[in-house]
């Protein structure tokens, strides 16, 4: 039993959709949510500058006290989950070996899409892990780094999302993909209007296995919180407090959310 909270990391607004699921798989779970929202997006950056940033979070969500660590950004675990585990000393989850998961539970895919961010698609973190363990796998990989931005600006769900999203999904659908894997946290906010365009195409998101992923860790680590009462979120910005709230709560619930100056 341990009540400490779970730390969880996105460079913005995309982790809440893993918190979501957090939250529903392990309502007992405190957490503590830092966003970076100053520095947001990071998938344009280049790995050493990734992970600067990435040190920055953790070092403030260590002073937190958490117990564990959720990266819920695919370019973070893409490009610096080895260096944040070699500079914390509790257990890390990133998004990407659940992700890799999820596809395998999906049955007879032979085209897969994965749309992520630059830095993720560069990385071929994805990639590899995929073709290790399926060597036929035909992968159709796009970075969409406007997406990112749409949701930044709460711009989900709009004429202006619906066209971009078409934009970036054109050559895909005309490729034949039998599913698309959401590769960034983000992408899961704008999946209806995804999920609309591509028809038939199932839609992979790593969010609900990352949340299964952390509670297998939490077991045997023995650190699961079994209190009567439910967990509480706290949430911290790097920038525009009010803006984060706005756009996140049409995904969880929040009350408060305190903006930090970490890191410049
Ligand atoms: N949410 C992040 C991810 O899953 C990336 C967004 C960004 O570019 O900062 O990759």
């Amino acid at each position: 039993m341990d009540t400490r909270p779970i730390g969880v990391f996105d460079s913005g607004i995309g982790g809440v959709t893993v918190l979501k699921e957090i939250r529903k798989l392990l309502p007992k779970e405190n957490i503590v949510y830092y966003a970076d929202t100053a520095r947001v997006p990071y998938g344009p950056r280049p790995a050493s500058e990734i992970q600067e940033f990435s040190l920055d979070a953790v070092n403030f969500l260590m002073k937190k006290d958490i117990k564990l660590l959720v990266i819920a950004c695919n370019t973070v675990t893409a490009v610096a989950f080895d260096y944040i585990v070699r500079n914390v000393d509790i257990p890390v989850i990133g998004v990407i070996e659940p992700g890799v998961r999820a596809v395998r539970n999906t049955k007879d895919i032979k085209r897969l899409g994965l749309i992520a961010t630059k830095a993720t698609v560069d990385s071929n973190a994805y990639q590899n892990r995929l073709k290790s363990q399926n060597n036929d796998l035909i992968i159709n990989a796009k970075a969409c780094p406007m997406l990112v931005s749409i949701v930044e600006e709460g711009w989900a769900d709009t004429e202006i999302s619906k066209l971009i999203v078409e934009r970036y999904l054109e050559n895909m659908k005309k490729d034949n993909i039998d599913a698309l894997i959401l590769a960034c946290t983000h992408f899961p906010v704008l999946r209806n209007q995804i999920e609309e365009y591509v028809e038939d195409v199932r839609i992979i998101d790593p969010a609900e296995e990352t949340a299964l992923e952390l509670e297998k860790v939490l077991k045997a680590y023995n650190i699961l919180n079994e209190s009567e009462a439910d967990g509480e979120v706290e949430f911290y910005v790097s920038d525009s407090a009010e803006k984060f709230k706005s756009i996140a709560k049409n995904l969880v619930e929040i009350d408060r959310v305190d903006e930090v100056e970490i890191g410049y």
